[in-house]
């Protein structure tokens, strides 16, 4: 097992990445805030790893909630199922909440944990290769509305997060690829040795070596580690972990939640940010062929949607969290392993961009 930190000062918390962890009190018990706990999964998830995670807990008293399982339903009304729940057994301020699940019971249960009785503990049990290497870390919490992607939320950091690799065996094939877009993310952002890693290593991760499966998650976690400790609310640098999100939020939204897995329109939205880097003049031809080709390879999607238009993109594009005084910034590339955050392009050159992606369909 390894175990990483994220550096918060007294909210500092450990990242544990291992094989067989979700069965294993010590991972759990020490992080419980007091004396009780409800356990967040939703309907896919508890018939897998509910019960190993109810033993860990042992004679610690808890309850457990089980959500429709989807994007369509990370919303607030959704999310009051918890607070129902939570007010219905009398959970006071000493409760734990523990979210089992992809980044949707994530982002929901962590959200509910950070407004339950003005905030609540809550510990992140992620069970996809997107949780376990991007979502349950660095306490981003939240829901959807329907006119714009986790436009809803808190930052609210979990006590720990547990990442039990051998959960990524019951993982279909295209959730696997949609949690590699994320990890080819931060190889692109600000470490080309680790995109290097991947360019070799791409099958293997496919395949499902744990080997590579579990240097892929601890260096992503790591990097993902850093930037949050250095930049916890995105007043800098964090947002470059946004690498491909504003045209991949533009596809979910526009697509509807859920038709578009979140990876796979991240995996398309940076391939989007290539084109535009490219036309810039920032990034060479070569490397967006290096970039195409790698998420290629993972099974990921290079053409947005059939129904978005140039105009619909722009429009979802519009509502943004990095939108600044009105001016939309977005995160590019100047290269393999740098990117920057800029509002410094001509609308023009966006849309041409824009349009020359489309017509790739
Ligand atoms: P998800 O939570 O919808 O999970 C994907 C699917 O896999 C679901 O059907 C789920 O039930 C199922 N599943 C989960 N674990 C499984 C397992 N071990 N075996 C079999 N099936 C399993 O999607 P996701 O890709 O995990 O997360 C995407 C969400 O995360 C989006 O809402 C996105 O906005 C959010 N996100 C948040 C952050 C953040 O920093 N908070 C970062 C990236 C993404
Ligand atoms: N997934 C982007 C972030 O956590 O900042």
């Amino acid at each position: 097992m390894k175990t990483l930190t994220v550096d918060l000062g007294e909210r500092s918390y450990p990242i544990y990445i291992g094989r067989g962890l979700l069965g294993e009190p010590q991972r759990l018990l020490p992080h419980l805030a007091g004396r009780r706990a409800m356990i967040v999964s939703n309907e896919t998830v508890a018939p897998l790893y509910l019960e190993r995670v109810r033993e860990a807990l042992g004679e610690v008293p808890h309850d457990v909630v089980v959500l429709p399982d989807g994007e369509r339903y990370k919303t607030l009304e959704v999310m009051n199922r918890i607070f129902d729940q939570l007010l219905e057994r009398r959970h006071d301020r000493g409760t734990t909440l523990i979210a089992l699940g992809g980044g949707v019971i994530g982002d929901i249960t962590g959200f509910a944990a950070a407004c339950y009785q003005r905030g609540v503990a809550f510990i992140q049990i992620p069970t996809t290769l997107l949780a376990q290497v991007d979502s349950s870390v660095g306490g981003k919490t939240g829901v959807n509305h329907p006119l714009g992607k986790n436009m809803i939320g808190a930052f609210y950091q979990p006590r720990c997060v547990i990442a039990d690799t051998d959960t990524l065996n019951t993982l279909d094939d295209r959730q696997l690829s949609a949690g590699i877009a994320e990890v080819i993310k931060y190889g692109l952002i600000r470490d080309e040795a680790f995109l290097g890693w991947l360019e070799e290593n791409m099958e293997r991760l496919l395949e499902r070596d744990p080997e590579a499966l579990g240097y892929a998650i601890e260096r992503s976690c790591r990097i993902k580690a850093e930037v949050v400790a250095a930049d916890e609310r995105e007043a800098g640098q964090r947002a470059l972990l946004n690498l491909g999100h504003t045209f991949g939020h533009a596809i979910e939204t526009g697509a509807g939640y859920g038709n578009w897995l979140h990876g796979e329109a991240v995996g398309t939205g940076m391939s989007m940010a290539a084109e535009f880097s490219v036309r810039l003049g920032w990034l060479d031809e070569a490397s967006r062929g290096r970039v195409d080709r790698l998420l290629e390879r993972a099974r990921l999607p290079l053409i947005p949607p059939a129904e978005l238009t140039v105009e619909r993109f722009l429009d979802l594009m519009a509502v943004d969290k990095k939108v600044l005084d009105g001016r939309l910034r977005l995160v590019l590339m100047k290269g393999i392993g740098q990117s920057l955050v800029t509002g410094d392009f001509d609308p023009a050159s966006l849309r041409a961009a824009i349009e020359a992606c489309l017509s790739r369909r």
